[in-house]
């Protein structure tokens, strides 16, 4: 029953009762309980991209209840998590990438919506709701197009690539992403994302900053929903039976902020300098970490052509 498990676990007066939300922090118990298995890591021989924790201490479940949903506990070092708020939040939010304030800014306007935050308007840091990546989202018509495709960022290619071949999922190709931003009171009603071409691939969902609760149900809204934490830095993998599930996010928990508390010393490639630089300093990071103290930043990334396809087919021409 999705719809009223998410107007549960929405609900303010009175607080839901949390005790059935599966928390990955008790793994052990959850394993215990026969609510989730362990998945095994597949070798590659692809060099790992950097701010991912040596794969030997990744933790990887799938929940039992529902066949193809992975879950990865925080594979992400404390450096990786700033890298990725600071790309999400300083850099994605710029054009030619999509966003909701589009329609308040003229095309030819290049400054920059971060920028403009921290030159003192803070009121418009709540503003930003989405970016989309790579192939657009539309929300309207929930169509993607060739018209409609943007650069795909190279390093996000990267990581959900080797994340993708980790989990076994060779041939994953990162095609489109949203970039969700939510506040302490922001909901994402129940959905199913079926809007690719090729609904066989998995969908990466990776979390960062406060908690949340995500809750997940079947194929259909009366299938038996499940509700689970996200903590900052987990990975949830939507695939096979899984795929076209019903889900969505009632409820953000503020606690959260360890996580990225203090970055370790990593061997970084040079070319990610620039952002490093920022995780690295302290006083560079504070705004990003305080954005991070009452929001949560979601990237969700899809594949949405098949395997080898390199484009949306085109209108047929008429000669
Ligand atoms: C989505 C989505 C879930 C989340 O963007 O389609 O389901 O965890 N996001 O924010
Ligand atoms: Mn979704």
């Amino acid at each position: 029953m999705f719809k009223k498990s998410f107007k549960y676990y929405k609900s303010r007066k009175p607080p839901p009762n949390l005790t059935q939300v599966l928390d990955f922090l008790k793994s052990e118990d959850l394993l215990c309980d026969n609510k989730i298995k362990k998945v095994p890591l597949r070798m590659t021989n692809l060099d790992p991209f950097f701010g991912l924790k040596p794969l030997d201490t990744w933790e990887v479940y799938e929940i039992v209840a529902m066949p193809g949903l992975l879950f990865v506990k925080n594979p992400f070092t404390n450096l990786g998590q700033r890298y990725w708020t600071v790309r999400c939040l300083r850099d994605y939010t710029k054009r030619p990438n999509k966003s909701n304030l589009d329609p308040f800014n003229k095309p030819e306007d290049t400054k920059n919506w971060w920028d403009i935050c921290q030159n003192g308007n803070k009121l418009l840091l709540d503003k930003m709701r989405w970016v989309t990546l790579g192939y657009h989202h539309n929300w309207d018509t929930k169509v993607y197009t060739e018209n409609n495709r943007g650069q795909f960022p190279t390093d996000l290619k990267h990581m959900t690539e080797f994340l993708a071949k980790v989990l076994g999922f060779e041939q994953f190709s990162a095609q489109a992403a949203i970039v969700n931003f939510y506040h302490l009171n922001s909901t994402l009603s129940g959905h199913t994302d079926h809007s690719e071409r090729n609904l066989n691939a998995p969908l990466f969902s990776l979390s960062f900053g406060q908690k949340a609760i995500f809750l997940i149900g079947g194929q259909q809204l009366e299938d038996q929903a499940i509700p689970l934490f996200l903590h900052s830095g987990d990975i949830l993998v939507m695939s096979k039976d899984s795929r076209l599930n019903y889900h969505g996010v009632p409820k953000i928990l503020q606690g959260d902020v360890s996580e990225w508390s203090s970055p370790e010393s990593e061997s970084v490639p040079n070319e990610y300098d620039d952002v490093v630089k920022v995780c690295k300093d302290n006083s560079a990071w504070k705004p990003f970490g305080d954005y991070l103290k009452h929001s949560r930043i979601n990237v969700n990334v899809r594949q949405v052509l098949f395997d080898g396809e390199i484009q949306l087919s085109e209108e047929i021409n008429v000669f």
